[in-house]
């Protein structure tokens, strides 16, 4: 069930939750630094003998050709030239050059780029038990080895659904309440303040994720769990060297520390005999209740999986509403209205229902453009498991095999004007498997109920109840690790009058 890497390709690049950011240069004195470090030495001396081809390729022993595309220098391959400018315009001018399927090579692995909505079908869905998800070793073992993402077959069938459980529509419609609770929450401490957008909300992501992991009576622990996220966090992006004072050996006692917490609350829940729906509930009943590693590490899991990736997406949107005051009126308007709904509810009953967030249309397709324009996970990553043959090309075995979204929600075929920012083209439903902001197939985002329904309740209250301006309104973009704007997006945000 647990593989090993072949390739050290993605020590700088965290798989699936780090666009490789290009035109910065922290992310090549990174990788640099990552050169010079001693196993690596070692592993690219293999490289490059494998490269100049003394090892024979799985082209030679098939019949069928490689897809287009260059492999650049050996090792090295073509990750200066994703590094030289914006990795979205080097996939760009590749898909343009050599089609929507072509071959590369960075950072050590040779790799096939995917860019039409059949072939992303192919790898994530018709033909997915081809294509295992693939991450660094060191990033396994900071998430814990045991957590969805890497896993295949039976085990991954058994974790989906027990996540699946847990944030699927029917689980979060009982969440609304505490979801707004925390919106309110959050706006009332923003108020009268210059903030960081994107670590205000990334505070409110974290919360509604903790609220949907754990329950109320928890919340003596959840501090505690708080805390020792932030220090394996840190670990996240750092090398993985496992000496006494790193970043990387802090944030493994980090987890550690974090899974005895975990221990606690589920020991403590099966002494008071609670039965609940959060996402602990889920996976510690049934017949197929986990061991409480196996806790740890998906919760963990989730956290990572939740948190940044809602966070961003919620800082793109109060940028591209700012800046485009016609669809901040049209999305005020529809909120208003639902306010107004609310206010002739019962007394006590005057909040958010999972009814009003299904009844916001024009708030749910800026969501939808915001996904798509920013495109936050430009791609994911899979790793051939077996020689494949797509529309006679061959993928080899253990080839990285990359669906490049941001670049099918960038295709003019699909998106007219695809840079500009315009909602209204979500009136019209999108082909099937061009627009995937949460991917497809059996790894897809088990918890975009939750997170669309997150940014709702936020967007609910900040439309109504407060004005805000950007003070730095450029465009520039910073990588942490996905894109964002600079500096986190500065917001002043004040109570309306
Ligand atoms: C707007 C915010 C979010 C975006 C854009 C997003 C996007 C994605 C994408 C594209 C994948 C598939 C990756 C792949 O196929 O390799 C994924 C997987 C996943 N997401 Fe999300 N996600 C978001 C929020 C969340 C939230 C709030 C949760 C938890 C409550 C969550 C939990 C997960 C999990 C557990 C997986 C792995 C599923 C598996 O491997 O079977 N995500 N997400
Ligand atoms: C996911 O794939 C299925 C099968 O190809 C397709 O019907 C569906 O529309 C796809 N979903 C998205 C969001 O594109």
């Amino acid at each position: 069930m647990l593989w090993t890497l072949g390739c050290t390709m993605n020590t700088t690049t965290a798989a699936t939750y780090t666009t490789i950011n290009g035109a910065t240069t922290t992310g090549v004195s990174m990788w640099l630094f990552l050169l010079l470090c001693p196993p690596v030495l070692a592993l690219l001396c293999s490289k490059l003998l494998r490269a100049f081809g003394l090892s024979p390729l799985a082209a030679a022993r098939q019949k069928l050709p490689l897809p287009p595309g260059t492999m650049g220098w050996p090792y090295v391959g073509e990750t200066f030239q994703l590094y030289s400018k914006n990795p979205n315009a080097f996939f760009a001018e590749k898909q343009k050059r050599y089609g929507s399927v072509f071959k590369t090579h960075i950072l050590g692995c040779p790799c096939v780029m995917i860019s039409s909505p059949d072939a992303a079908k192919f790898v994530l869905s018709t033909r997915a038990t081809l294509f295992k998800p693939t991450f660094p070793a060191s990033k396994e073992r900071m998430i814990g080895r045991q957590a969805i993402f890497f896993q295949q077959g039976d085990y991954h069938a058994c974790l989906r659904r027990l996540v699946v459980r847990a944030f699927g529509p029917d689980a979060i419609r009982d969440k609304v309440a505490g979801v707004e609770a925390a919106a309110i929450a959050a706006l009332r401490s923003w108020n009268g303040r210059l903030i960081n957008t994107y670590q205000e909300m990334k505070t409110y992501a974290f919360n509604v994720a903790l609220l949907s992991i754990f329950d109320k009576d928890e919340l003596c622990y959840i501090e505690e769990v708080k805390q020792c996220y932030y220090t394996l966090e840190k670990g996240y992006n750092s090398m993985p060297i496992n000496l006494p004072g790193t970043l990387f050996h802090k944030a493994m006692r980090a987890r550690r520390q974090l899974a005895e917490r975990v221990a606690e609350i589920i020991a403590s829940r099966r002494k008071r005999g609670v039965a609940a729906t959060d996402l602990l509930g889920s996976f510690m009943e049934g017949k197929e209740a986990l061991t409480d590693d196996q806790i740890s590490d998906n919760i963990i899991g989730v956290i990572f999986a939740a948190r940044d990736t809602t966070a961003s997406v919620l800082t793109w949107i109060v940028k591209y509403l700012t800046e485009n005051p016609r669809f901040l009126q049209a999305v005020t308007e529809e909120q208003e209205e639902v306010r107004r709904s609310k206010e002739q509810a019962e007394e006590g009953d005057k909040c958010l229902t999972w009814a009003h967030t299904k009844k916001m249309p024009i708030t749910s397709r800026v969501i939808q453009e915001t996904l798509r324009v920013a495109s936050i996970l430009s791609f994911t990553f899979r790793e051939a498991v077996e020689d494949v043959e797509y529309q006679g090309y061959l993928i080899p075995k253990g080839w990285k095999v990359l669906p490049l979204f941001r670049n099918i929600h960038h295709s003019p075929d699909f998106f007219s004007e695809p840079d500009k920012f315009d909602p209204s083209r979500f009136e019209v439903a999108p082909k099937p498997n061009t627009f995937m902001p949460f991917g497809n197939g059996t790894h897809s985002c088990p918890g975009n109920e939750l997170a669309k329904l997150e940014v709702l309740a936020l967007l609910h209250h900040l439309t109504t109840k407060y004005r805000w301006s950007l003070p730095e309104s450029g465009n520039g973009i910073q990588f942490a690790p996905f894109a964002l704007p600079m500096n986190g997006l500065p917001m002043r945000v004040s109570l309306k009058t």
